[in-house]
Protein backbone atom coordinates (compact mmCIF):
# COMPACT_ATOMS: atom_id res chain seq x y z
CA UNK A 1 0.00 0.00 0.00
CA UNK A 2 1.76 3.48 -1.41
CA UNK A 3 -0.37 5.90 1.55
CA UNK A 4 0.50 3.93 4.74
CA UNK A 5 0.71 6.18 7.40
CA UNK A 6 -1.17 8.92 5.30
CA UNK A 7 -3.69 11.28 6.14
CA UNK A 8 -5.67 13.17 3.34
CA UNK A 9 -8.66 15.55 2.86
CA UNK A 10 -10.42 15.51 -0.17
CA UNK A 11 -13.05 18.59 -1.03
CA UNK A 12 -16.38 17.33 -2.88
CA UNK A 13 -14.95 13.50 -1.80
CA UNK A 14 -18.52 12.69 -0.90
CA UNK A 15 -19.71 12.01 -4.90
CA UNK A 16 -18.39 11.98 -8.68
CA UNK A 17 -14.67 12.07 -9.17
CA UNK A 18 -14.22 13.28 -5.49
CA UNK A 19 -15.82 9.83 -4.58
CA UNK A 20 -13.33 8.14 -7.01
CA UNK A 21 -10.35 10.39 -5.25
CA UNK A 22 -11.50 8.76 -2.10
CA UNK A 23 -11.95 5.44 -2.64
CA UNK A 24 -7.81 5.21 -4.48
CA UNK A 25 -6.54 6.52 -1.55
CA UNK A 26 -8.31 4.49 1.17
CA UNK A 27 -7.27 1.10 -1.17
CA UNK A 28 -3.80 2.60 -1.10
CA UNK A 29 -4.08 2.90 2.90
CA UNK A 30 -4.19 6.23 3.71
CA UNK A 31 -6.42 7.84 6.31
CA UNK A 32 -9.14 10.21 4.54
CA UNK A 33 -11.50 12.89 5.96
CA UNK A 34 -14.07 14.03 3.45
CA UNK A 35 -15.02 17.38 2.97
CA UNK A 36 -18.51 18.10 1.67
CA UNK A 37 -21.39 20.64 1.73
CA UNK A 38 -25.28 20.40 2.36
CA UNK A 39 -26.37 23.93 1.55
CA UNK A 40 -24.21 26.39 -0.80
CA UNK A 41 -24.87 30.20 -1.27
CA UNK A 42 -25.76 30.25 -4.57
CA UNK A 43 -28.52 27.86 -6.81
CA UNK A 44 -26.12 28.04 -9.38
CA UNK A 45 -24.71 24.63 -10.01
CA UNK A 46 -24.75 21.30 -11.48
CA UNK A 47 -27.82 20.88 -8.68
CA UNK A 48 -29.80 23.56 -9.66
CA UNK A 49 -30.69 24.01 -5.66
CA UNK A 50 -28.63 25.77 -2.79
CA UNK A 51 -29.10 21.97 -0.70
CA UNK A 52 -27.20 20.08 -2.52
CA UNK A 53 -26.76 17.50 0.10
CA UNK A 54 -22.86 16.75 -0.60
CA UNK A 55 -21.90 16.21 3.73
CA UNK A 56 -25.04 13.63 3.44
CA UNK A 57 -23.53 11.91 0.71
CA UNK A 58 -19.85 12.29 2.39
CA UNK A 59 -21.71 10.38 5.75
CA UNK A 60 -23.01 7.83 4.09
CA UNK A 61 -19.61 7.34 1.78
CA UNK A 62 -17.69 7.56 5.23
CA UNK A 63 -20.11 4.85 6.57
CA UNK A 64 -19.46 2.69 4.15
CA UNK A 65 -15.50 2.47 3.90
CA UNK A 66 -15.34 2.34 7.37
CA UNK A 67 -17.39 -0.53 7.84
CA UNK A 68 -14.68 -2.04 5.26
CA UNK A 69 -12.02 -1.33 7.89
CA UNK A 70 -10.98 1.98 5.97
CA UNK A 71 -10.54 4.97 8.43
CA UNK A 72 -12.87 7.49 6.79
CA UNK A 73 -14.25 10.92 8.32
CA UNK A 74 -16.91 12.91 6.83
CA UNK A 75 -16.76 16.98 7.53
CA UNK A 76 -19.23 19.81 6.71
CA UNK A 77 -17.50 22.64 5.09
CA UNK A 78 -18.44 24.70 2.43
CA UNK A 79 -14.91 25.85 0.73
CA UNK A 80 -16.12 29.17 -0.02
CA UNK A 81 -16.22 30.00 3.74
CA UNK A 82 -13.10 30.72 5.07
CA UNK A 83 -14.32 30.04 8.67
CA UNK A 84 -15.24 26.76 7.41
CA UNK A 85 -11.87 26.08 5.93
CA UNK A 86 -10.31 26.27 8.92
CA UNK A 87 -12.56 24.32 10.95
CA UNK A 88 -12.27 21.42 8.07
CA UNK A 89 -8.27 21.25 8.82
CA UNK A 90 -8.44 21.48 12.16
CA UNK A 91 -11.27 19.10 12.23
CA UNK A 92 -8.63 16.91 10.31
CA UNK A 93 -5.64 17.54 12.53
CA UNK A 94 -7.58 16.68 15.42
CA UNK A 95 -8.83 13.30 14.37
CA UNK A 96 -5.55 12.45 13.16
CA UNK A 97 -2.80 14.79 14.45
CA UNK A 98 -0.95 15.16 10.60
CA UNK A 99 -2.86 16.23 6.79
CA UNK A 100 -0.25 14.46 4.01
CA UNK A 101 -2.29 15.29 0.88
CA UNK A 102 -5.49 17.55 -0.13
CA UNK A 103 -7.06 16.84 -3.07
CA UNK A 104 -9.66 20.25 -4.01
CA UNK A 105 -12.14 18.44 -6.12
CA UNK A 106 -15.26 20.44 -4.94
CA UNK A 107 -16.13 22.61 -7.92
CA UNK A 108 -19.50 23.59 -9.75
CA UNK A 109 -20.45 24.69 -13.53
CA UNK A 110 -23.91 25.75 -15.42
CA UNK A 111 -23.79 26.91 -18.41
CA UNK A 112 -24.73 29.91 -20.59
CA UNK A 113 -23.22 32.37 -22.70
CA UNK A 114 -21.66 35.64 -21.94
CA UNK A 115 -24.63 37.87 -22.61
CA UNK A 116 -26.39 35.79 -20.65
CA UNK A 117 -24.28 34.70 -17.76
CA UNK A 118 -25.76 36.41 -14.54
CA UNK A 119 -23.87 38.22 -11.74
CA UNK A 120 -24.72 34.94 -9.18
CA UNK A 121 -23.47 32.24 -12.26
CA UNK A 122 -20.22 34.11 -11.98
CA UNK A 123 -19.73 34.45 -8.52
CA UNK A 124 -21.07 31.01 -7.95
CA UNK A 125 -18.25 29.51 -10.09
CA UNK A 126 -15.60 31.86 -9.24
CA UNK A 127 -16.29 31.35 -5.58
CA UNK A 128 -16.18 27.97 -5.52
CA UNK A 129 -13.59 26.55 -8.41
CA UNK A 130 -10.98 29.67 -7.43
CA UNK A 131 -11.71 31.07 -4.02
CA UNK A 132 -12.24 27.92 -2.75
CA UNK A 133 -9.47 25.90 -4.12
CA UNK A 134 -7.21 29.03 -2.68
CA UNK A 135 -8.77 28.34 0.78
CA UNK A 136 -8.08 25.41 1.46
CA UNK A 137 -4.25 25.59 -0.42
CA UNK A 138 -4.03 28.33 1.99
CA UNK A 139 -5.32 26.97 5.45
CA UNK A 140 -3.12 23.43 5.11
CA UNK A 141 0.53 25.04 4.02
CA UNK A 142 1.47 25.85 7.59
CA UNK A 143 0.95 22.28 9.08
CA UNK A 144 2.50 20.85 5.46
CA UNK A 145 5.43 22.91 6.03
CA UNK A 146 5.44 21.97 9.74
CA UNK A 147 5.23 18.66 8.84
CA UNK A 148 8.26 18.91 7.05
CA UNK A 149 6.21 18.42 3.60
CA UNK A 150 2.91 17.66 1.89
CA UNK A 151 1.62 17.37 -1.71
CA UNK A 152 -1.51 19.06 -3.43
CA UNK A 153 -3.73 18.52 -6.24
CA UNK A 154 -6.55 20.72 -7.73
CA UNK A 155 -8.82 19.52 -9.79
CA UNK A 156 -8.85 21.64 -12.74
CA UNK A 157 -10.51 20.76 -16.24
CA UNK A 158 -9.72 20.26 -20.16
CA UNK A 159 -11.98 23.90 -19.62
CA UNK A 160 -8.97 25.07 -18.09
CA UNK A 161 -6.70 24.43 -21.07
CA UNK A 162 -8.81 25.82 -23.94
CA UNK A 163 -12.29 28.12 -24.22
CA UNK A 164 -15.64 26.48 -24.79
CA UNK A 165 -18.74 28.46 -25.77
CA UNK A 166 -21.32 28.75 -23.41
CA UNK A 167 -18.36 28.06 -20.34
CA UNK A 168 -17.02 31.66 -20.46
CA UNK A 169 -17.25 31.56 -16.60
CA UNK A 170 -16.42 27.96 -15.95
CA UNK A 171 -13.36 27.99 -18.40
CA UNK A 172 -11.95 31.31 -16.33
CA UNK A 173 -12.36 29.07 -13.37
CA UNK A 174 -10.40 26.23 -14.78
CA UNK A 175 -7.68 28.66 -16.10
CA UNK A 176 -7.24 30.18 -12.92
CA UNK A 177 -7.21 27.26 -11.03
CA UNK A 178 -4.27 25.95 -13.69
CA UNK A 179 -2.32 29.53 -13.23
CA UNK A 180 -2.80 29.20 -8.94
CA UNK A 181 -1.45 25.96 -9.05
CA UNK A 182 1.71 26.46 -11.28
CA UNK A 183 1.99 29.73 -9.02
CA UNK A 184 1.74 28.23 -5.90
CA UNK A 185 4.12 25.20 -6.74
CA UNK A 186 6.82 27.47 -7.04
CA UNK A 187 6.17 29.24 -4.01
CA UNK A 188 6.21 25.81 -1.79
CA UNK A 189 8.77 23.93 -4.01
CA UNK A 190 11.73 24.19 -1.36
CA UNK A 191 9.25 23.53 1.14
CA UNK A 192 8.66 19.85 -0.57
CA UNK A 193 5.24 20.63 -1.20
CA UNK A 194 4.60 19.71 -4.44
CA UNK A 195 1.35 21.39 -5.92
CA UNK A 196 -0.50 19.51 -9.14
CA UNK A 197 -3.44 20.12 -11.31
CA UNK A 198 -5.77 17.00 -12.76
CA UNK A 199 -7.50 18.25 -16.11
CA UNK A 200 -10.33 15.62 -16.40
CA UNK A 201 -12.09 15.27 -20.08
CA UNK A 202 -15.36 13.55 -19.40
CA UNK A 203 -16.42 12.22 -16.69
CA UNK A 204 -19.92 10.94 -16.26
CA UNK A 205 -20.96 12.81 -12.87
CA UNK A 206 -23.49 15.29 -11.83
CA UNK A 207 -21.66 17.76 -13.61
CA UNK A 208 -22.81 15.80 -17.14
CA UNK A 209 -26.07 15.14 -15.78
CA UNK A 210 -26.15 19.20 -15.96
CA UNK A 211 -24.16 19.26 -19.19
CA UNK A 212 -26.04 16.61 -21.41
CA UNK A 213 -29.45 17.97 -21.09
CA UNK A 214 -27.45 21.75 -21.80
CA UNK A 215 -26.22 20.45 -25.28
CA UNK A 216 -29.03 18.51 -26.01
CA UNK A 217 -30.14 19.67 -29.97
CA UNK A 218 -33.78 19.68 -30.59
CA UNK A 219 -35.40 16.21 -30.78
CA UNK A 220 -31.89 14.65 -29.38
CA UNK A 221 -32.63 12.76 -25.97
CA UNK A 222 -29.95 13.84 -23.26
CA UNK A 223 -28.22 10.23 -23.40
CA UNK A 224 -27.76 11.02 -27.23
CA UNK A 225 -25.95 14.38 -26.71
CA UNK A 226 -24.01 12.95 -23.84
CA UNK A 227 -22.66 10.27 -26.61
CA UNK A 228 -22.58 12.95 -29.60
CA UNK A 229 -20.66 15.15 -27.45
CA UNK A 230 -18.14 13.05 -25.75
CA UNK A 231 -17.41 11.76 -29.43
CA UNK A 232 -16.91 15.33 -30.40
CA UNK A 233 -14.56 16.25 -27.75
CA UNK A 234 -12.53 13.08 -27.10
CA UNK A 235 -10.28 11.59 -29.62
CA UNK A 236 -10.60 7.96 -28.15
CA UNK A 237 -13.98 8.57 -28.37
CA UNK A 238 -15.13 7.32 -24.89
CA UNK A 239 -15.62 9.08 -21.88
CA UNK A 240 -13.33 8.62 -18.43
CA UNK A 241 -14.40 7.36 -15.11
CA UNK A 242 -13.68 8.73 -11.36
CA UNK A 243 -11.37 6.06 -11.04
CA UNK A 244 -9.36 7.06 -13.64
CA UNK A 245 -8.77 10.51 -11.84
CA UNK A 246 -8.12 8.89 -8.64
CA UNK A 247 -5.70 7.34 -10.03
CA UNK A 248 -4.03 9.95 -11.44
CA UNK A 249 -3.94 12.27 -7.95
CA UNK A 250 -2.45 8.52 -6.79
CA UNK A 251 0.40 9.12 -9.40
CA UNK A 252 1.01 12.75 -8.57
CA UNK A 253 0.99 12.50 -4.40
CA UNK A 254 3.29 9.54 -4.78
CA UNK A 255 5.61 11.40 -7.61
CA UNK A 256 9.19 13.95 -5.52
CA UNK A 257 9.67 15.57 -8.64
CA UNK A 258 6.49 16.30 -10.47
CA UNK A 259 5.17 19.60 -9.74
CA UNK A 260 3.41 22.22 -10.73
CA UNK A 261 2.28 20.68 -13.49
CA UNK A 262 -2.09 20.44 -14.58
CA UNK A 263 -2.48 16.71 -16.16
CA UNK A 264 -4.99 15.79 -18.89
CA UNK A 265 -6.67 13.23 -18.53
CA UNK A 266 -8.93 13.25 -21.45
CA UNK A 267 -8.53 10.34 -24.20
CA UNK A 268 -6.52 12.85 -25.85
CA UNK A 269 -8.09 16.28 -26.04
CA UNK A 270 -5.73 18.23 -25.26
CA UNK A 271 -1.67 18.14 -25.52
CA UNK A 272 -0.68 21.54 -23.51
N1 LIG B 1 -17.20 15.54 -14.55
C1 LIG B 1 -16.39 16.01 -15.47
O1 LIG B 1 -16.46 15.63 -16.66
C2 LIG B 1 -15.34 17.03 -15.11
C3 LIG B 1 -14.48 17.45 -16.12
C4 LIG B 1 -13.48 18.37 -15.81
C5 LIG B 1 -13.34 18.83 -14.52
N2 LIG B 1 -14.19 18.40 -13.54
C6 LIG B 1 -13.97 18.92 -12.19
O2 LIG B 1 -13.90 17.85 -11.26
C7 LIG B 1 -14.34 18.30 -9.97
C8 LIG B 1 -15.40 17.33 -9.45
O3 LIG B 1 -16.60 17.46 -10.24
P1 LIG B 1 -17.61 16.25 -10.48
O4 LIG B 1 -17.78 16.10 -11.93
O5 LIG B 1 -17.21 15.10 -9.65
O6 LIG B 1 -18.97 16.90 -9.95
P2 LIG B 1 -19.93 16.42 -8.73
O7 LIG B 1 -21.07 17.36 -8.71
O8 LIG B 1 -20.20 14.97 -8.84
O9 LIG B 1 -18.99 16.65 -7.48
C9 LIG B 1 -18.69 17.93 -6.99
C10 LIG B 1 -18.81 17.89 -5.48
O10 LIG B 1 -18.46 19.19 -4.96
C11 LIG B 1 -19.29 19.45 -3.86
N3 LIG B 1 -19.37 20.90 -3.65
C12 LIG B 1 -19.90 21.84 -4.47
N4 LIG B 1 -19.82 23.05 -3.92
C13 LIG B 1 -19.19 22.90 -2.73
C14 LIG B 1 -18.81 23.79 -1.72
N5 LIG B 1 -19.04 25.13 -1.80
N6 LIG B 1 -18.19 23.29 -0.62
C15 LIG B 1 -17.94 21.96 -0.52
N7 LIG B 1 -18.28 21.06 -1.46
C16 LIG B 1 -18.91 21.53 -2.55
C17 LIG B 1 -20.64 18.84 -4.24
O11 LIG B 1 -21.42 18.56 -3.08
C18 LIG B 1 -20.25 17.60 -5.02
O12 LIG B 1 -20.28 16.43 -4.24
C19 LIG B 1 -14.85 19.72 -10.17
O13 LIG B 1 -13.85 20.63 -9.80
C20 LIG B 1 -15.09 19.80 -11.67
O14 LIG B 1 -15.01 21.13 -12.15
C21 LIG B 1 -15.19 17.51 -13.81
Amino acid sequence: MKLAGKVALVTGGGRGIGRGVVEVLVREGARVAIAEADRVVWTANQYWTKEIAGYQAAKALAAELVAQGAEVIAIEADVTKVAEVKAMVAATLRKWGRLDILVNAAGVITVNPVEALTEDEWDSIMDTNVKGTFLCCQVVLAQMKQQGGGRIVNFASIAGKEGAPGLPHYCASKFAVVGFTNSLAKEVARDNISVNAVCPGVVPTQMWVLLRRAYALPGESEDESYRRTVERLIPQGVDQTAADMGEAVLFLVTNDHITGQALNVDGGARLF
